[in-house]
């Protein structure tokens, strides 16, 4: 296949691509991949990561993972969840979307509802509120959910050293994300990717690379159409 692009430099918007999963299901090694392979194809790329990504929300960030803050409330942990979405959103994210850029982010929106809606229990519908206050229409182009049973996950995660606040719940906690995480992939799957992280690391990224091509694929249609460009995948 040729893998050659010639982005419009007066881009459209570029894509929103979020990678989801429990912890230690191998998003950090898969988006530094997928980022060389979007760089590879002439495609401007940002990596970012939630929560955090910008300077105000990697300091939520650390409130919300300090495992000092044991005891935090539900809704208090929901409302810095997208205290730090408002400010990742206004000072990288779309920014980068507006520039033409196509952003890989580590955890965005689906993570909120699987680990306050699934975890914590608390409303989807509340949630759904933050979301469209918080985010206006943006939604993903694309998510990867990395799946994995929460034991594998955990005990990968819990090997890499001590765990954070939110790692440190117990296993039920994580039966429930994963619960969710799932269910929004069956319920969206126009949108996402299911991965079985569980397989070799070679095959996790076989898929995640696939479906990366697939909406470049999609995309550069699109572009080719609105710009009569001939471009090649
Ligand atoms: P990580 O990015 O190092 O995996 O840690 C982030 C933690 O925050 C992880 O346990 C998932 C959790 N989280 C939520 O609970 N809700 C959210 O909306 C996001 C983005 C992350």
């Amino acid at each position: 296949m040729n893998l050659s692009i010639a982005m419009n430099p007066k881009a459209a918007r570029g894509c929103f691509i979020t990678l989801e999963g429990i912890e230690g299901a191998g998003k950090s090694t898969h988006i530094a991949r997928l980022s060389a392979l979007l760089s590879s194809l002439g495609i401007a790329v940002v990596t970012t990561r939630e929560p955090g990504g910008s300077p105000i929300a990697e300091r939520i960030r650390a409130l919300l993972l300090d495992s000092v803050n044991t005891g935090m409330d539900d809704t208090a942990e929901l409302l810095l969840m997208f205290a730090a979405r408002a400010e990742h959103l206004a000072k990288t994210i779309r920014p980068a979307l507006d520039s033409g850029a196509w952003v890989l982010c580590d955890r965005f929106t689906d993570a909120t509802y699987a680990y306050q809606g699934g975890g914590r229990g608390l409303n989807p519908e509340r949630i759904a509120v933050l979301e469209t206050l918080v985010q206006g229409d943006l939604r993903p182009d694309l998510t990867l959910l990395f799946d994995l049973e929460p034991e594998l996950g955990l005990a990968r995660a819990r090997g890499r050293g001590a765990a954070d606040r939110i790692e440190s719940e117990a296993l039920h906690f994580f039966d429930a994300v994963r619960a969710v995480y799932r269910e929004r992939a069956y319920t969206s799957p126009e949108r996402f990717c299911l991965i079985d992280a569980a397989a070799p690391l070679s095959v996790v990224g076989e898929q995640a690379g696939r479906a990366l091509r697939a909406l470049v694929e999609t995309r550069l249609g699109e572009s080719a159409d609105a710009f009569g460009a001939g471009a090649t995948v």
